[in-house]
């Protein structure tokens, strides 16, 4: 994606070829603003606090974190330990253990001297292999839009997505907005319903801003509003991304995503869930009994930032002093509600036998 017309991706080496530049995505959307991680706590805290979010991103961001800790110490203590740092930031997205097994591995055969040399490099393979799995998962989706299309000329096509599964979710170009970006630069009139707008305004904040800055006709919208919407035949297919889905098609994404798919069976939406391959989980099986739901501090839920009249950034309460709060970040959509995953070897079904066939590597060694 371009930033004032210069192609960026979310995360970067910086010039001196090991420090690590990030987009710091809480000061979206009203500040554009960058920053240069040096060492691994800086990625840890980048991660805590969701500078730096979504999950092949914080793949991406954790492989990054353990070039950065081998620049510090290469020895295997010091190799367990960032490991461990860095999978306890944010359990719920399985992308984050996949990239540092897969810098674990890079490195674990070689000799010390050899190590950051082999981390960066896989690092760099991992965001670049990121940005590829979106282009196919761009071509694949482009065929579902292109088929709404067809069947009513001169109309947009109105897509309802969940969060931010966007290219700030990820390396670059997006996992649920790839097939909308592709769309949308092929001249298909397509319409973009954006919401999570509650715990965190992910849509509000981050998708609101990017498909604005790709010039895509959007509209927020709270939360609640999607099965309206759905029975007023004004959503032609939802598409969403996801944080971990399991070998049997369950799909774990943002809290709420599970409504919305409730909304889309009932009034026969079509609901498609967009993910690249580092995101199925083959370990586990029941999405609602075996994945880890975060859930993040209270004062998402009890506090609201936002831009002042006069351009000041503040953060106000919202929830009376002393109420409870409970903040829970994602929910678990059952595979019977998931019309098909958009992956980059094609739309599979929702199933054991969908997802083995497609990727019988990963399904045989259960990861
Ligand atoms: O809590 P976040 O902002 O990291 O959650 C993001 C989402 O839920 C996205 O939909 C998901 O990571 C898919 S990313 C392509």
């Amino acid at each position: 994606m371009k930033v004032d017309g210069k192609p960026t991706r979310t995360i970067w080496l910086e010039p001196d070829g090991w420090s690590v530049g990030i987009i710091d995505q809480t000061a979206l959307p009203h500040r554009f603003a960058t920053l240069r991680l040096t060492a691994l706590d800086d990625m840890v805290r980048a991660i805590k606090s969701m500078q730096v979010r979504g999950a092949p991103l914080i793949g991406a961001a954790a492989a990054y974190g353990m070039c950065l800790a081998l620049c510090a110490d290469p020895s295997d203590d010091a190799i367990e330990r960032a490991y461990a740092t860095l999978h306890a930031t944010r359990p719920t997205a399985i992308n984050l253990k996949w990239a540092l097994d897969e810098i674990v591995a890079a490195v674990r055969n070689q000799p010390r001297e050899a190590r950051v040399a082999a981390a960066y490099r896989r690092a760099a393979e991992i965001c670049d292999e990121d940005v590829a799995i979106n282009q196919a998962i761009g071509r694949h989706g482009l065929k579902l839009i292109e088929e709404i299309a067809a069947r009513k000329p001169g109309k947009p096509v109105n897509v309802l997505t969940h969060c931010n599964a966007g290219w700030l979710a990820v390396v670059d170009l997006g996992t649920a907005t790839a097939p909308i970006y592709m769309a949308h630069d092929k001249g298909i009139g397509i319409h973009v319903w954006v919401d999570e707008t509650r715990p965190r305004n992910q849509g509000a904040s981050l998708t609101a801003w990017e498909l604005g800055r790709h010039g895509v006709p959007h509209t927020v919208i709270a939360d609640n509003t999607g099965g309206h919407l759905m029975q007023h035949g004004m959503v032609d297919l939802v598409m969403v991304g996801t944080d971990r889905v399991t070998a049997q098609g369950d799909v774990c994404n943002k809290i709420g995503t599970y409504l919305k798919a409730l909304a889309a069976k009932d009034n026969n939406v079509p609901f498609y869930v967009a993910l690249p391959s580092p995101t199925i989980d083959f370990a586990v099986s029941d999405g609602v009994a075996e994945i880890p739901i975060e859930q993040r501090g209270a004062e998402e839920q009890s506090a609201m930032t936002g831009r002042t009249a006069d351009g000041r950034i503040e953060t106000v309460q919202i929830v009376p002093d002393g109420s409870a709060v409970a903040n829970y970040a994602f929910d678990v959509t059952p595979a019977r509600l998931v019309t098909g995953l958009i992956t980059e070897r094609g739309v599979l079904e929702a199933s054991r036998e969908g997802l083995k066939t497609a990727f019988p590597e990963r399904a045989e060694g259960g990861r």
